[in-house]
Parts: structure tokens; C-alpha cells; sequence
């Protein structure tokens, strides 16, 4: 089969293997020791005061909007240039998603539209750390503050991504990470809710747990039978197979981070005088986590397409993230969204490619996308 370098991918090595392998033969394959201990070692580095690890950042997202109460007829702000799960979330609850269009250097939510979009019955904003680069916090949490709105980041692009010098995970009110396979660090699937708060930290407890009140092993420990389910909640449980790869893989986080960096650097040196593309700006302040490398091709639409099309036939695997949400057609039937709501974002999805980026990309194969790229007539 023809070598593709893909946008992303997962680095598993002997050490990873030999972590879950040693849970496989313990007595706890879920609601056991290493959920804690990945819980912990996830606020440790990213100062979080709590973490609730769940199955996947879907459901930390999910969790995430339930901890904040969102319900019917609460509106929650979100930026349409992401992956569904950011909105999808706040439909779950039965609340109402808010398209807020975007900074076009950056692609982030942009702070003035969402002073401009706050109603009456807005509970909260959903932003998102695109690509890996950290929202405008302070603007951000201002707003929060002076109109009283809950500020959940979805941060699954960016664990280690700073802002003012201080990690993303510990700025929101709520965080949501992700652990899927292109992600920083995977557990195959896998994700986390963080938190300041110990009692929103109680009730996402109890909500990936099915709304019970004590977990297994607290029952086994306290040798009682009982248990009362005093909320709707749901099966969101993270095994402990998932955590003792996680535990491993965020030891060799800081590297990969510090790779990825030097490949982002080294795009952007590639790229800087280049006719045609630009990459995205970095947040003035933040420290970029690059999941995710975008650059913009200029001028008429079809272009980012024809060298999409380049780079696919050169094996380069490069990709579009995002359609912007509310163009999907659930969201249009739906809610009745469509071309126009947030002209930034929807022109922005006309020239946008993601280009290769994991920590483990060779120097030979950055190269080789950069020749790629500069090869290609498009
Ligand atoms: C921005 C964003 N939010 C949420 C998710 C959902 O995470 P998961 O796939 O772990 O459910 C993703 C996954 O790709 C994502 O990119």
C-alpha cells in the first residue's frame, strides 16, 4: 500500500503496552485505582483542581453542560468552527446553541460577537481552542463575569496550551479534554472535565455514574451494598485499562509538545514569504499546543481544494477542519441555520487545509509535506 503521512496519529510504545497490560491482570478494569491517578496526574500538569475522567470528549463536553445546568431555553453561546460535539452537547440538555462567528486571523470565537449575541436567557458560552491555540481568556472570562455566564472551554485540541502563562485547564470555569488517538495524548477513546469547583466536581461525578451517589469501590471499602440514584445520569466511565495509557502517555506529553512546536516553527518559516498561503495567527499571550496546523490558501474559492486534491496525490494526507456547524443539514432542518449566520467562519472553511502535525513526525517527513505544498500548483 502507497505511504500516506496522515494529519495526525497516535505513538504507542512498550511502555504504554506494559502499563495496560499490568491493569488487565489487576482486580480492577474499571472504577479502580488508575482513574484517580490519571484524574490526578492530568491536574498536575495542568493545575486543575479537579478532573473527572469520562469515555470521551463528547461526553466530558456533555458532562460539562449538564454541571452547568444548562436545560430548555437556556441559550449557550459556541463557535460554529469546530467538531459538532461542541454544540451537540448543549442540544443534549435541551438547550439552545447560539452561532457566534469568529476572528478571522485566528478562527476563535470572537469576544465582541459574543457581547453581541448575550440575551436574556444566554447561561453560558462554549469556546474553543482551536487547532490548539488558547481563546482570549481575559476577554473571555470578563464577559462571563460582568453578565454572569458559565464559561466551559472545550479544550480537546489543546492540552498544554497556555495562556498568560497559565495552562487552559485550570482558566474555565469548566475544561473539556479529549484522549481520541490524533489527540496530544490517546486512551483510545477517552476524556476529562476540569474544574475549580468541588461541587460541580461532585456532580459530574455522579453524572458519568448513572447519578449514583457512591461508585463501587467506595461501596466495597465501606463493605455496604447500598447505593441510591439521586439524578439522571448516564454510563460515562473512563476504564482503568484507558487511564493506566493515559498515566503513560502523558509522561512523554512535555516532548511531544516541544516536537510539535518545532514543527509548527518550522511550517511557518516554510511558509511565511510563500504567494498564495498563510498560516493562522498564534493569540497574543497564549502558547500555541498545535494539534492541529491550518493554513488559509488565498483567493478564489477552489483553490484549498485543488491543493487538498495535490497533497492527497502526493500522499500527503491533509484535511479540513472544520465545516462549520451550523451548515451541517441536522442544524439546518433543525434550528434552521444556514449560509450567512456567521459569514467569517463560512468563508474561512472555503481556505482551510490542516497539514500534517504529531509528535512524532520525522524531520524527513515535514520536508516532505513543505516540498509538497511548495510544489503544488493550485
Ligand atoms: C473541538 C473538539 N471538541 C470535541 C471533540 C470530541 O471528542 P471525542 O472524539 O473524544 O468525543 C473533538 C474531537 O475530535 C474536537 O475536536
Amino acid at each position: 500500500m502507497r505511504r500516506v503521512i496522515p494529519y495526525g496519529r497516535q505513538t504507542i510504545d512498550d511502555e504504554d503496552i506494559k502499563a495496560v497490560v499490568e491493569v488487565l491482570k489487576s482486580d480492577w478494569l474499571t472504577t479502580g485505582p488508575k482513574v484517580e491517578e490519571f484524574e490526578r496526574a492530568i491536574c498536575s500538569f495542568t493545575s486543575a483542581k479537579r478532573g473527572v475522567a469520562v469515555s470521551n470528549g463528547t461526553a466530558a463536553l456533555h458532562t460539562a453542560i449538564a454541571a452547568a445546568g444548562i436545560g430548555p431555553g437556556d441559550e449557550v453561546l459556541v463557535t460554529p468552527m469546530t467538531f459538532a460535539a461542541s454544540a451537540n452537547c448543549i442540544l443534549y440538555q435541551g438547550g439552545k446553541p447560539i452561532f457566534v462567528d469568529i476572528d478571522p486571523d485566528t478562527l476563535l470565537i470572537d469576544p465582541d460577537q459574543v457581547r453581541a449575541k448575550i440575551t436574556k436567557d444566554t447561561k453560558a458560552i462554549v469556546s474553543v481552542d482551536y487547532a490548539g491555540n488558547p481563546c482570549p481568556y481575559d476577554e473571555l472570562l470578563e464577559i462571563a463575569h460582568e453578565r454572569d455566564l458559565i464559561l466551559i472551554s472545550d479544550a480537546c485540541h489543546a492540552l498544554g496550551a497556555e495562556y498568560n502563562g497559565k495552562n487552559v485547564g485550570a482558566l474555565a470555569d469548566l475544561t473539556a479534554l479529549s484522549f481520541h488517538p490524533v489527540k496530544h495524548i490517546t486512551t483510545g477513546e477517552g476524556g476529562m472535565v476540569l474544574t475549580q469547583n468541588d461541587e460541580l466536581e461532585a456532580k459530574m461525578r455522579r453524572f458519568r455514574n448513572h447519578g449514583i451517589d457512591r461508585t463501587a469501590r467506595q461501596r466495597e471499602a465501606d463493605q455496604t451494598w447500598f447505593y441510591e440514584m439521586i439524578e439522571l445520569g448516564y454510563n460515562y466511565r473512563l476504564t482503568d485499562i484507558q487511564c493506566a495509557l493515559g498515566i503513560s502517555q502523558l509522561k512523554k506529553l512535555p516532548l511531544w509538545l516541544e516536537r510539535r512546536r518545532e514543527i509548527a516553527a518550522k511550517y511557518h518559516d516554510a511558509f511565511r514569504d510563500l504567494d498564495g498561503i498563510h498560516a493562522l495567527k498564534e493569540t497574543p499571550g497564549g502558547k500555541h499546543a498545535y494539534h492541529l496546523f491550518v493554513i488559509e490558501v488565498d483567493g478564489k474559492p477552489g483553490r484549498r481544494n485543488k491543493l487538498f486534491a495535490e497533497l492527497r496525490n502526493k500522499g500527503i494526507g491533509a484535511n479540513v477542519h472544520y465545516i462549520p456547524v451550523h451548515l451541517h443539514p441536522y442544524y439546518v432542518k433543525t434550528l434552521g441555520t444556514g449560509m450567512g449566520l456567521c459569514p467569517i467562519a463560512e468563508e474561512a472553511y472555503q481556505r482551510i487545509l490542516s497539514l500534517p502535525m504529531f509528535g512524532t513526525m520525522t524531520d524527513e517527513e515535514v520536508q516532505e509535506v513543505i516540498d509538497a505544498v511548495k510544489g503544488s500548483v493550485f
